[in-house]
C-alpha cells in the first residue's frame, strides 16, 4: 500500500474549544476537513512517530468512517503500532487509561460528548497527549496555527482495516490491534473499588439503575454491573449504542435525564440511580428522592474516599474548577488538605494529578474523576458512590445529610441563556466587568462583596497562565456569583450564570435550592443587565 501525499488548502475554522474540535458532522464530511485536521496533529506532534496511538470514539454517526481516516493517516505518518476499540467504540476514560497503560505517545478520541449526534448533530475530535491527559491549550493553538497553513496532508492509499475483528492486523508497515474496549477499563475498576463487596451489597438486595442513555457506556456498564457485579438483569438502560443515541441527548443532568429524577421520586425506587453522558465522562447521582449536585458529589466522595481500596491512603489534596461550588473546600479545610481551584476544562487538573498533589477532581459540569485517569470518568463516579454506600451501609440521603450537617450545605445552580449573538453574549459579559472594580465592600443581595475579579489560573507545573475565565462576585464563604461564556457550543454563544449559597445552621440545610438562589439570580440579572441586554426573560436551562 503506497504512501501518498495529496494537496489540500487550509480551513480557517479548526480552533479547539474547552474539549477538542467540535462541529456539526457536515463540517466534518466537507472534502479534507478532518485530514487537514489529523495531519495537523502528526505534524505538530513528531514523538507519534514510531510509537503507540489509541483511537476510540462514543460511536456516533460518522465514528466508523473518521476511524479509517484516522487509521489510513497514522500509518502514513509512521505510527508503530495503532490500538483502536473494536467497533470503533472507546469510552474517554477507557482511551486515557489505554494510553496511560500502553505507554501510547497520544489518543485521538472522536467525540462531541453529550451533544446529540446523527447525521444532522455534532462530531468531534480531542487529542490526547502521552499520560493520557488532554492537549495543552499551547499544543492546540498550535495545531490550529498550522491548520490555517496546511497543504498536503499523507495517507495510506486503499487503507481499509476491520474494526470489528479483535486482534492483529497490518496496514502498511503499521500495527493495528484491535482490542476489547472494555477489558482494561474494567481490570482498572477492579484495582480501585471493592468488587466483593459491591456484589454482596448488590445480592444483598441493594437496586441500581444506570442509564447509559444509547452512548458508548452501555457495553461497560453491562459488563461491569451486571456481569461482574451481578447486579439484576435490566440494571442498565439503553444500554445498545447507536449511531444517533437513540435520538436523545445524552447529557445527563435534570433536564435531558428528567426521567431518572422523577424515578427517584417514585415510590419504590431504586437505592442509587446515575447515568453518563455520550463518551462516558459525565456522571449523575441520584439516592431515592434527592439529586446530588456535581459539587456535592466531589465533597462527599472526598469526604468517603478512605473507605475504598484504591485510596486507602487517603486524600493528598482537591481540586476543582472555578464555577464549581465551594463544598470541597469545606472538606479539605476539614482534612487539612490543598484544595486547588483551576479554570473550566478537565485539562487544568492534568498535571496536578501527575504531581501527585490533588486525588480527587470535580467540575459543576457533571465531572468527576481521580487520579486513576487523566480524564473525567462517569462509571467511576457511580462505582465510587455505590462503594461508599456499600462500605458505609448508609444510603444516599443519609450519605448527604451525615455531611450537610457536618460540612454545612452549598446550594448551587447554573443558569444557560443559550444560543444567544457573539455580541449579546459579549454585552453581557462587558456590562458585568465594568461593575467588577468598585464592587469589593458592596451590597450584592444579602451579602457584602469581599472580591470581585475575572479569575486568572498560574499552572505551577509548566507556569503557563490563563486569564480571562470568568468573572466572579464573592462574597465570602457565605454567597458567590460566578459569569463565563461557554467554550463547547457549536450553535452562537451560551452565558452561564453560576449561583451558589453556603448555609449551615440546622434549619437551613433542606432549603429548596431554586428559592435559596433566588436573591443571588436577582442581583446579578441587575448587575449584569442580562435580560435587558439578551432580551430573554428567564434562562434557557437550570441546571
Ligand atoms: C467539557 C469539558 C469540561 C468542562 C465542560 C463545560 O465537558 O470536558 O471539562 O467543564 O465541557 O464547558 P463549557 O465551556 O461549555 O462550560
Ligand atoms: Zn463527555
Amino acid at each position: 500500500m503506497p504512501v501518498r501525499e495529496l494537496p489540500t488548502k487550509p480551513y480557517h475554522d479548526q480552533k479547539s474549544g474547552t474539549a477538542g474540535l467540535r462541529k456539526k458532522v457536515a463540517v466534518f464530511q466537507q472534502p479534507h476537513y478532518l485530514e487537514n485536521y489529523l495531519q495537523s496533529i502528526f505534524d505538530c506532534v513528531p514523538e507519534l512517530k514510531g510509537s503507540t496511538l489509541v483511537i476510540g470514539g462514543d460511536g456516533r454517526y460518522h465514528n466508523r468512517d473518521a476511524i479509517q481516516t484516522a487509521a489510513s493517516l497514522a500509518a502514513a505518518n509512521g505510527v508503530a503500532r495503532i490500538i483502536i476499540g473494536q467497533g470503533g467504540l472507546l469510552s474517554t476514560p477507557a482511551a486515557s487509561n489505554l494510553i496511560r497503560i500502553r505507554k501510547a505517545a497520544g489518543g485521538l478520541l472522536l467525540t462531541a460528548s453529550h451533544n446529540p449526534a446523527g447525521p444532522d448533530g455534532d462530531f468531534g475530535i480531542k487529542f490526547n497527549v502521552a499520560g493520557g491527559g488532554q492537549a495543552s491549550e499551547s499544543l492546540t493553538s498550535r495545531l490550529y496555527e498550522h491548520s490555517k497553513t496546511i497543504q498536503r496532508y499523507r495517507v495510506l492509499e486503499g487503507a481499509a482495516i476491520d474494526i470489528d475483528r479483535r486482534g492483529e492486523q497490518m496496514l502498511g508497515d503499521s500495527t493495528v490491534e484491535i482490542i476489547d474496549c472494555v477489558d482494561d477499563y474494567a481490570q482498572l475498576m477492579q484495582q480501585l473499588f471493592d468488587f466483593d463487596r459491591l456484589r454482596d451489597w448488590l445480592k444483598r438486595g441493594a437496586r441500581l439503575r444506570f442509564d447509559a442513555m444509547h452512548a458508548v457506556t452501555g457495553p461497560y456498564a453491562q459488563r461491569i454491573f451486571v456481569d461482574m457485579l451481578g447486579a439484576a438483569n435490566g440494571s442498565v438502560m439503553n444500554a445498545v449504542p447507536l449511531e444517533d443515541f437513540g435520538g436523545g441527548h445524552p447529557d445527563p443532568n435534570l433536564i435531558h435525564a428528567r426521567h431518572l429524577a422523577e424515578l427517584a421520586f417514585e415510590e419504590d425506587a431504586p437505592d442509587l440511580i446515575a447515568a453518563s453522558d455520550g463518551d462516558g465522562d459525565r456522571n449523575m447521582i441520584l439516592g431515592r428522592g434527592l439529586f446530588i449536585s456535581p459539587g456535592d458529589s466531589l465533597a462527599m466522595l472526598a469526604a468517603n474516599l478512605h473507605l475504598l481500596p484504591g485510596y486507602r491512603d487517603g486524600v493528598k489534596g482537591i481540586a476543582r474548577s472555578m464555577p464549581t461550588c465551594r463544598a470541597a473546600d469545606q472538606v479539605a479545610k476539614g482534612l487539612k488538605v490543598p484544595l486547588f481551584e483551576t479554570p473550566t476544562g478537565w485539562k487544568f487538573f492534568c498535571n496536578l494529578l501527575d504531581a501527585g498533589e490533588a486525588t480527587i477532581c470535580g467540575e459543576e459540569s457533571f465531572g468527576t474523576s481521580s487520579a486513576h485517569a487523566r480524564e473525567k470518568d462517569g462509571l467511576w463516579a457511580v462505582l465510587a458512590w455505590a462503594n461508599v454506600m456499600a462500605a458505609s451501609g448508609k444510603s444516599v440521603r443519609e450519605i448527604a445529610d451525615a455531611h450537610w450537617s457536618r460540612y454545612g450545605r452549598h446550594y448551587f445552580a447554573r443558569h444557560d441563556y443559550e444560543e444567544l449573538t457573539a455580541s449579546q453574549a459579549e454585552a453581557v459579559m462587558q456590562a458585568a466587568a465594568g461593575e467588577m472594580a468598585s464592587l469589593a465592600g458592596k451590597h450584592f443581595a444579602d451579602w457584602t462583596v469581599s472580591l470581585a475579579d475575572d479569575f486568572s489560573y498560574r499552572d505551577k507545573t509548566d507556569g503557563s497562565i490563563a486569564s480571562g475565565q470568568g468573572l466572579r462576585i464573592v462574597c465570602g464563604d457565605d454567597a458567590r456569583v460566578v459569569l463565563r461564556l461557554s467554550g463547547t457550543g457549536t450553535k452562537g454563544a451560551t452565558l452561564r450564570v453560576y449561583l451558589e449559597r453556603y448555609a449551615h445552621e440546622a434549619g437551613s440545610l433542606h432549603w429548596k435550592t431554586s428559592d435559596a438562589v433566588a436573591p443571588l439570580a436577582a442581583a446579578i440579572d441587575r448587575l449584569a443587565r442580562i435580560a435587558e441586554l439578551t432580551g430573554r426573560r428567564a434562562p434557557d436551562v437550570i441546571t
